[in-house]
């Protein structure tokens, strides 16, 4: 009986100790160990063996039953601490990834994306950017641009006069940005002003609020061609390289003389006839902004802050950017660029 004892007991540790995974393990626990194994059933018979033998045979079947019992248990912590690490391996999460949204993050609105293609544009030109307010005093918004106290714009019909504050307005363009950047620095200036402005205008060309982008270059020898070439530039970035400008005289209050800019027509005109092309109406030209060179009136409002009208001349331009937008992706109705539907905006990522 004994023997049979080192026999198992042998048996069992070789088995422990070759156990790959704690459900194996606990296999041979109960193969070796549980309730109906052959050690514990010897331990059980022992009353029924000669007294002589009782004593031995106790003793070796149960210091067999406690180093099986002792190695079972050194052998689970073993696997158990190896099984917990492979598990901790498999799940782990790198918390330095960045999230995963539920929803797509989405994108720049079109305005927002057109407005920074046309900055790139003059920032590759050399000229800054810079704002200033939306709510304006009369002063920069009329009469420092040279405006005649009559001019029509002043209208209260036309213009967003804030109540009980004077002569303020809501800007009606970007352009008083010119004054307030010129008192800012002394010349060479080179800037554009994007920005908000408000008219009391509303259809499907226009909204009480659009954007502008407005642009002064103030230095010596300032001629149209320097104005005309910085355009031309500025048309073949956005709508192509293939693109001519053409000037046509006009007038504004601070720019004398005083031009609209066209842009050759960038449709495929090929389809024609019976349809006009309706960007250009098949004229081949498209408005895309007001220009000029800056009337020395207007440098006269800032004589002090180092522009003499003698010395130093200027263009300036100013575009709407919903325009801009408009023409370049063919959006029929200014008010689609507000309405803020999905199935609209998706389409300019
Ligand atoms: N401020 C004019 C407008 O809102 C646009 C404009 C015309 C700006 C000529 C200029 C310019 O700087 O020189 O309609």
């Amino acid at each position: 009986m004994i023997e049979r004892i080192a026999a198992l007991r042998a048996e069992a540790e070789a088995a422990v100790a070759a156990a790959g995974t704690s459900a194996e393990l606990e296999q041979l626990r109960v193969r070796y160990l549980g309730r109906k194994a052959e050690l514990p059933n010897v331990l059980r018979g022992i009353a029924q063996l000669e007294p002589a033998q009782r004593g031995p045979t106790g003793k070796a079947a149960n210091q067999a039953r406690q180093a099986l019992d002792a190695l079972i248990a050194a052998r689970g912590e073993q696997l158990a601490g190896g099984e917990l690490e492979q598990r901790l391996r498999a799940d782990v999460v790198d918390v330095t990834l960045p999230g995963r949204p539920p929803q797509p993050v989405g994108h720049l609105h079109l305005l927002t994306a057109t407005r920074r293609e046309i900055e790139d544009v003059f920032l590759g030109l050399g000229f800054r950017i810079a704002e200033g307010p939306e709510v304006e005093t009369v002063y920069y918004n009329f009469d420092a641009l040279n405006h005649a106290p009559t001019h029509p714009a002043r209208d209260r019909l036309d213009t967003f006069y804030v109540e009980g504050a004077g002569d303020v307005v809501l800007r009606t363009h970007t352009s008083p940005m010119q004054i307030r950047a010129m008192e800012a620095q002394p010349p060479p200036l080179y800037v554009i002003v994007p920005g908000r402005v408000y008219r009391r205008d509303s259809d499907a060309t226009h909204t009480p609020q659009f954007h502008q982008i407005e642009g002064l270059a103030v230095d010596e020898d300032i001629t149209l061609a320097d104005l005309k070439g910085t355009l031309l530039a500025f048309a073949r970035a956005i709508f192509g390289p293939d693109r001519e400008v053409r000037l046509r005289p006009h007038f504004f209050p601070f720019t004398e003389p005083s031009v609209e800019v066209d842009v050759s027509c960038f449709m495929e005109h090929s389809a024609r006839p019976p349809q006009r092309c309706r960007v250009c109406k098949d004229t081949g030209w498209v408005e895309i902004l007001g220009s000029g060179m800056v009337d020395p009136n207007v440098f006269g409002y800032v004589a002090e802050h180092g522009y003499d009208a003698e010395r130093v001349q200027g263009f300036a331009f100013g575009m709407g950017i919903e325009r801009i937008a408009m023409l370049k992706h063919g959006v029929p109705d200014l008010r689609l660029l507000y309405d803020n539907d999905a199935r609209f905006l998706e389409q300019f990522g």
